[in-house]
């Protein structure tokens, strides 16, 4: 007996640490036969703001720059967005939507005034990048504007003309000015934010004195187009639920004044385990792995107890949970400016977007839409880049493995898993979720946090045997590997044959740290 313990042992020892995996005590249950809400596609959105190199370089370069771009956007980086079909973009921030106001950034570019960009590194802002610009960004990636309107030093005759200029088609004087510089048609734009964190940046406010402004703003925005408008109140910070308990409670109401003025309520949580020591994004071990992926599986409570309040008011959920900032927040790279959020993205960064849209999929009864912060140059981008060069992150990857969820129906998934520790922390070794689309295929996200471990599931799909299974995975030899510049891209999505089908149970065999999404047809 104890020789053959040993010898167990020491043919574990010959396995490479990746390759070990645990006994199939991992179920996960796939209800395919009760899918009912829809994984809106603008969870998938992203935020752009003005901050650092994330539109500056990142997005505009100017009609004269030699980099390739159509009216003074980047060719490149519009061709990889498109790849992941992204649906909407929140601007101008963030903190800089409550310094911003949008008629300095209209008409001839020459004339537009300069500001100092106080919050973000205090350069210049020349304003070259504006509504039009904004919108033309839009147009080019075929998706929705999510615009984030000024309340902090900002005035309701402001926002209510910026409505006016971009949407209406009456007589009046902001399509008489919209006319004027060129541009005949409303667009459309139904997304508005009501201010951002204006508990902070956005004006320091209490919840009723805020709850109070988004009451004025909200009724002063006009429907001008056939949609009406999706006004989205700022939110709380984190797991502020008595801010969420007052705007709920106002737009509630004796007399439910308010209702059918607010589409939706903003989160903002950020994956950090320490404001003052974030640590580098690249260089860290095991424990570090541990330590932002417990923080980022938080997400689920956040999102549960926003939601539990949200349900009291509006049981019938017509108030979307906006979860317009979201993703990791590391050390800025050495050398680079502090006030430009430049970080580099790992395969821990993969790991995290994978939960929390595994977390936003399970919750999509409320969320409807969500903005990962931020999309290019900026904390948790899709894209770097550097002069004319570009590179893809592995963030990037998730979001384009992840495409096939989009507007997809979510089926509930019960998922029981075995844990993972390094001693200190444990975490749930797996994180997964599931959808159907148009065509009746079923797709299957899962993620082995597992830093060391692969991990064996079995997969039962209920109400649907399938006959044919194939797959895609992200991982890397390392936690910390990342794509950079001048180099072929490693962190990639590549085929995965780990899983196979028989009688509606899929047993799939995933990889330590490594993220699948399996098709069952
Ligand atoms: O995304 C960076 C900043 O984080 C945003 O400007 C602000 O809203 C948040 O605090």
């Amino acid at each position: 007996m104890i020789r053959t313990c040993i010898a167990f042992l020491f043919a574990l020892m010959l396995v490479p640490r990746d390759a070990q995996t645990q006994s199939t005590t991992n179920t996960l249950v796939v209800h395919a036969d009760a899918g009912k809400d829809t994984i809106s596609r603008f969870i998938y959105g992203q935020f752009a703001e003005h901050l650092g190199h994330g539109i500056y370089g990142g997005v505009w370069v100017g009609e004269n720059s030699s980099i390739p771009n159509t009216r003074g956007i980047r060719n490149d980086v519009v061709a990889a967005l498109r790849k992941i079909k992204v649906p909407a973009i929140r601007w101008p921030g963030g903190c800089f939507a409550d310094e911003y106001h949008w008629k300095d950034g209209i008409g001839p570019r020459a004339d537009r005034p300069k500001m100092v960009n106080s919050n973000w590194g205090g350069v210049t802002e020349d304003n070259s990048f504006g509504t039009h610009e904004f919108m033309d960004l839009c147009d080019q990636l075929g998706c929705e504007p999510v615009i984030c309107g000024n309340v902090g030093s900002g005035t309701v005759k402001e926002m209510s003309e910026w409505v006016q200029y971009l949407t209406s088609d009456g007589d009046n004087p902001m399509t008489e000015l919209r006319k004027k510089n060129g541009r005949e048609k409303p667009w459309k734009v139904r997304f508005w934010g009501v201010g951002n964190e204006n508990w902070g940046c956005g004006g320091i406010m209490s919840a009723d004195f805020y709850s109070n402004e988004m009451a004025r703003y909200s009724f002063a925005l006009k429907n001008y187009g056939p949609e009406p408008l999706c006004k989205i109140a700022s939110g709380g910070l984190q797991e502020d639920y008595n801010w969420t308990e007052t705007i709920m409670k106002k737009w509630h109401g004796e007399d439910g004044w308010l209702q059918g003025y607010l589409g939706g309520y903003s989160l903002h949580y950020y994956t950090v385990s320490d404001w003052d020591k974030k640590g580098s994004a690249t260089d860290f071990g095991e424990k570090d792995w541990f330590v932002t992926l417990s923080h980022t599986l938080r997400m689920d409570e956040i999102v549960q107890k926003h939601s539990a309040i949200m349900d009291k008011y509006d049981p019938q959920k017509r108030i979307g949970l906006v979860v317009d900032e979201w993703g990791d927040w590391f050390n800025v790279e050495p050398g680079t400016n502090p006030g430009f959020l430049y970080q580099q993205n790992t395969l821990r960064d993969a790991m995290v977007a994978a939960i929390n849209l595994n977390i936003f999929h399970s919750h999509c009864d409320r969320v409807k839409m969500a903005n990962i912060a931020q999309m290019v140059n900026v904390l948790q981008s899709m894209i770097l880049t550097k002069g004319d060069q570009l590179v893809l992150t592995p963030t990037y990857y998730v979001f384009k493995m992840y495409t096939v969820h989009q507007d997809a129906v979510m089926l509930p998934v019960d998922l029981r898993s075995d844990s993972c520790t390094d001693g200190v922390n444990s975490l749930p070794a797996l994180s997964a979720s599931a959808s159907r689309d148009k065509e009746g295929r079923i797709h299957i996200s899962i993620a082995n946090l597992d830093p060391a471990k692969a991990q064996n599931i079995r997969c039962e799909l209920k109400g649907d045997a399938g006959s044919k299974v194939s797959g895609e995975i992200i991982t890397a030899a390392a936690i910390n590997a990342y794509n950079d510049f001048g180099k072929p891209e490693d962190v990639n999505i590549k085929p995965f044959s780990g899983a196979s089908l028989a009688k509606g149970i899929l047993t799939v065999a995933l990889p330590a740290k490594s993220i699948v999404t399996l098709e069952v047809k």
